[in-house]
């Protein structure tokens, strides 16, 4: 395929949207200690104030004083194992009792490694859907009533390779397929509330976990070209995701957004 066209370089969503557009708002953020969910905690830099919420604390607390410096407002670093419903609802009471409210909830915490079904053992696939799809439903519930009170809004992190068939993925693919069942009918069922419920799905993105093992040379899993001559960013999931939690997106819910320069259109053409 030619490469015709040659991108414009990747910007801070704070080059198009008011620095203040999130002012008083609260973010929630699992798996924000670090890769793309760390970088989607970029409301902090219009306004919000923030708590990430992870297994690792030493990580989660280096990351949290790392995003207040950088941006200027608040985060605190909250350790809990999304699969232990009683650690999240301390960590949700935690936020509430610091900041009064929350407003944005990124379910990002997730587990990913390569294996075929032959070799994947039934812990190896129960460990994903819980992490993944069972973490989701867990940090739903531990945060919705907030999320009623504010009127506020949910991303969920997942991914494109359960569009297809993408060999050594069948956990996380079947657990990133649940993931965006949830949020449409998490979308659906809270609507009424204004409430509103959107995935985004990166594509391949260069320097994280998930990239790093998918396109290992020789994988199985190894992807093709990108349309766009390039991979992805942390940025722009991180700006994708300013741009659904802000007003001007106030229409959208129930909806999967694939930030993946239309890599995944192109997967199906090859
Ligand atoms: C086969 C494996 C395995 C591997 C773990 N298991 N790693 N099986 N190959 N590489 C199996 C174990 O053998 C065990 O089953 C079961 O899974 C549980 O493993 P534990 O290590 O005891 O569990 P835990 O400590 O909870 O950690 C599991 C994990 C971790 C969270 C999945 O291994 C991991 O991968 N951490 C990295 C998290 C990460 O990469 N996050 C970014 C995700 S990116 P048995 O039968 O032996 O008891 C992403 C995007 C995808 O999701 C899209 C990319 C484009």
């Amino acid at each position: 395929m030619s490469k015709a066209y040659i991108e414009p370089p990747t910007v801070d969503s704070t080059a198009v949207f008011k620095n203040d557009i999130f002012k008083g708002k609260v973010l929630f953020c699992t798996g924000g200690g670090s890769g793309i969910c760390k970088a989607m905690t970029q409301a902090m830099k219009h306004g919000a104030s923030a708590a990430i919420v992870g297994r690792k604390l030493d990580r989660l607390e280096a990351s949290a004083k790392e995003l207040a410096a950088a941006t200027g407002t608040q985060c605190i670093a909250l350790q809990a194992d999304v699969r232990n419903t009683k650690q999240l609802q301390d960590a949700v009471a935690k936020t509430v009792e610091k900041y009064g409210r929350i407003d944005f909830v990124i379910c990002g915490a997730a587990g990913n490694f390569l294996a075929p079904i032959s070799n994947l053992s039934e812990n190896g696939f129960r460990t994903v859907i819980e992490i993944d799809t069972i973490g989701t439903y867990n940090t739903i519930k531990a945060t919705l009533p907030h999320l009623r009170a504010s009127r506020g809004s949910y991303i969920h992190v997942s991914a494109t390779l359960h569009y297809r068939a993408t060999p050594y993925q069948v956990h996380v693919s079947a657990a990133k397929a649940a993931v965006d069942a949830t949020s449409a009918v998490l979308a659906v069922e809270e609507g009424p509330n204004g409430v509103r419920s959107n995935v985004i799905a990166p594509g391949p993105i260069a320097g994280t976990e998930g990239i790093d093992r998918l396109t290992t040379k020789g994988s199985p899993t190894a992807l093709g070209a990108e349309p766009t001559g390039r991979a992805g960013s942390v940025q722009d999931i991180a700006n994708a995701a300013v741009f659904l939690f802000s007003p001007a997106a106030r229409y959208i819910t129930g909806q999967a957004l694939a930030v993946d320069g239309a890599s995944e259109h192109l997967r199906a053409f090859q």
